[in-house]
């Protein structure tokens, strides 16, 4: 199993789900988000090494090619990409070529390797401001800003491919919000400086490494005035990928699931939850609305149940629970952890 972006906050959690389950995995990242050290701490947990890890970036065809030439590829998970919505309002084109022009170059080097097999990480995102009212996958696509449209163009372009070549399966995945860590809290969510996402900016003020939370928006249509969000567990999310391959031999063509739990918390239900399960202080002010958020965004799930009889089986408390047990082991993330041994790299 090839996994792409394998370092990242999700591809990492992929990776022990993958080797707890016997799969053989190959990484490749171009750390642009994470760091090597992560694959210590996976093969810890899961008492097996990671077949290989290439540092390259996805657009690089040869070198990409090369590793389809190195190992027998089955099936590919496709994470790698960059994912800071705002950091897409700064960098369209950079969010462009490599999210999809890294999929393009994934798409043409398994062709020519006769790989035809893949998951996809697409996004809730996609939607766009829906409005109230949980979304299923038929739900109108209005992304907002270039990552989301990023994501909604890879869709489509597997879409064709899926339409015109039969010998392709696609599962294009669309997570809500993954959050929380592996229970062990060896391995969580450490993005490059300040965390955009909600549930590691609060874990990383209640560990003292920032001084308050800036809740972005008092003033949303919803109960609390805060907005509302399908915040899912990573461990659910990368099972929901395990599971994936299971089916990805249920016949060609693309499907497309949603990823959430089916339930809406707003910023201050997780603050609340936070402060609850963990037991510790999250101070926080009101600021204004954060450019391009919309009030309320939650998934109807029920098509990948109804379909795999998969659903989730962690709440909003585990998420917290996780993500701080990570935050207090690692109060700087995984800076300075050990690369550990792995000759094979
Ligand atoms: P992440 O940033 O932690 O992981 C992405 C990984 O891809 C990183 O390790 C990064 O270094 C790597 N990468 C980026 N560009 C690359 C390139 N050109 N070549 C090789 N590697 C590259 O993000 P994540 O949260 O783990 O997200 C994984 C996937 O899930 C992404 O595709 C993201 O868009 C999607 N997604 C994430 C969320 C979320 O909230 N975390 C929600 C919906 C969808
Ligand atoms: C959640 C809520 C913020 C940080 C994004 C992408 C989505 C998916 C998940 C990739 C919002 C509020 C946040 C903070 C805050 N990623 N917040 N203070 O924006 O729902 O979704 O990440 O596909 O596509 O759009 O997630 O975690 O950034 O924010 O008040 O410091 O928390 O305003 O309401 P979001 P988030």
């Amino acid at each position: 199993m090839l996994v792409t972006g394998g370092a990242g906050f999700i591809g990492s959690h992929a990776c022990v789900e993958l080797l707890d389950h016997g799969y053989e995995v190959i990484v490749v990242d171009d750390y642009a988000n994470s760091t090597p050290h992560v694959f210590a701490r996976v093969e810890r947990i899961a008492g097996r090494f990671v077949g290989a890890v290439y540092e390259l970036d996805l657009r690089d065809r040869r070198a990409l090619s090369a590793v389809f030439d190195r190992h027998s590829v089955d099936a590919v998970m496709h994470f790698a990409a960059l994912k800071s919505v705002s950091g897409s309002l700064e960098a369209p084109v950079e969010y462009y070529d490599t999210n999809v022009g890294g999929t393009t170059a994934l798409l043409r080097t398994m062709h020519e390797h006769g790989v035809h097999r893949l998951v996809f990480s697409s996004s809730g995102a996609v939607y766009g401001d829906a409005g109230p009212g949980l979304l299923d996958e038929s739900a109108p696509v209005r992304p907002a800003n270039p990552y989301a449209a990023s994501k909604w163009l890879c869709e489509q372009i597997l879409a064709d491919v899926c339409r015109r070549r039969p010998e392709y399966t696609v599962l294009c995945m669309r997570y809500f919000n993954p959050a929380g860590a592996h229970p062990s809290g060896l391995l969580g969510e450490d993005p490059h400086g300040v965390p955009g996402n909600l549930v590691p900016y609060v874990a990383q003020v209640a560990v003292g490494r920032r001084e308050r939370l800036h809740i972005f928006g008092g003033d949303y249509p919803t109960p609390d005035g805060t907005a509302i969000r399908d915040y899912i567990h990573v461990m659910d999310t990368v099972e929901a990928h395990r599971v994936a391959l299971d089916h990805l031999s249920d016949g060609p063509g693309m499907r497309v699931f949603n990823i959430g739990l089916g339930q809406g918390s707003s910023v201050l239900d997780v603050v609340a939850v936070f402060s609850e399960t963990c037991g510790v202080q999250v101070p926080y002010d009101i600021v204004p609305r954060r450019p391009g958020d919309v009030a309320h965004v939650v998934a109807d799930a029920s098509a990948v149940t109804l379909a795999w009889g998969w659903r989730p089986a962690r709440n909003l408390a585990d998420i917290c629970r996780d993500a701080w047990r990570f935050q207090q082991l690692n109060p700087r993330g995984y800076a300075g952890a050990g690369r550990g041994p792995d000759s094979k790299r």
